[in-house]
């Protein structure tokens, strides 16, 4: 298969292209880091991929989505899989005083994500097949105190991806929406661990079976889809006063 990441040198992205690089998969790397991917791109190398290419670049940069995509599919000569992984964790304290952090942060988590959706749909429609998955969040079912400036980026590409799903059917593109919980990765490292925190290779699993399996909205791991099912139901009168 020819798949393209988004946002490569993430902790999660990186353990998912090495599952599909043992498979043998030709890879295609997109992120801002150029020293970070091609370190990516040698190990994946080793690891089996058929072919790596890498293209550098800061996701935020829209206008730049059309002609990276496109080089991904010719160096590729196809498109199968496209992977976005790329987001960014905002102090959330910061960033609901200040309307520019904001901004930035919906920008990286929320709006470039779009931008490459819209490139996505429209090269996979005339394709006529092939998959989009998203890397989104369970901080996009509800808008917690701690986190809704993150949450409401996250939330804006779960609506938007609901939406594409339908309007992708029709040209046989699959539309995935996987919705990682507490994962230990460079994003959470100033964070304390505890008993509901995942690993980014037990994510990039449950990434590359739900992909093969055709999934529409994916909770990872699988507890994450009771725990937010427990969440939602909590009453508004109640939840304003929750500080979780
Ligand atoms: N960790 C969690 O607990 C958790 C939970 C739910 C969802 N998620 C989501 O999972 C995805 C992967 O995150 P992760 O946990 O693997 O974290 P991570 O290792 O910190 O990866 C985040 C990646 O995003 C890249 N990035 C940020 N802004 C960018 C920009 N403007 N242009 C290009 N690349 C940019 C970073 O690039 P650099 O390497 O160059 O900094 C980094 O590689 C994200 O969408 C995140 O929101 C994570």
């Amino acid at each position: 298969m020819k798949i393209l990441i988004i946002g490569a040198a993430s902790a999660i992205a990186k353990a998912t292209a090495r599952i599909y690089a043992e498979q043998g998969n030709d890879l295609f790397l997109l992120g801002r880091n150029e020293e970070a991917l091609n370190g990516i791109a040698d190990d994946l190398k080793v690891r089996g991929a058929s072919s790596i290419g890498l293209a550098c670049l800061d996701l935020t940069k829209s206008a730049q989505h059309e002609s990276s995509i496109q080089q991904a599919i010719d160096e590729m000569d196809g498109l199968d899989i496209a992977l976005i992984c790329h987001g960014s964790l905002p102090n959330q304290e910061k960033a609901e005083v200040d309307f520019k952090l904001a901004k930035k942060e919906i920008d990286t988590n929320g709006l470039s994500v779009i931008s490459l959706l819209t490139v996505l749909s429209e090269k996979l429609s005339q394709r006529k097949c092939g998959t989009i998955a998203v890397i989104t969040s369970v901080a996009g079912d509800r808008g917690r105190q701690p986190n809704f400036v993150y949450g409401a980026a996250k939330s804006l590409v779960s609506t938007y991806l609901q939406g594409l799903r339908g309007k992708l059917r029709a040209d046989q593109v699959h539309v995935i929406d996987i919705r990682p919980g507490l994962v230990d990765s460079p994003m959470t490292a100033h964070m304390e661990k505890g008993a509901l925190w995942s690993s980014p290779e037990r994510i990039a699993s449950k990434i590359v079976q739900s992909i093969a399996k055709k999934k529409h909205t994916v909770y990872a791991p699988g507890y994450w889809r009771a725990i937010m099912f427990v969440v939602r139901l909590i009453p508004e009168v109640v939840f304003k006063r929750l500080k979780f």
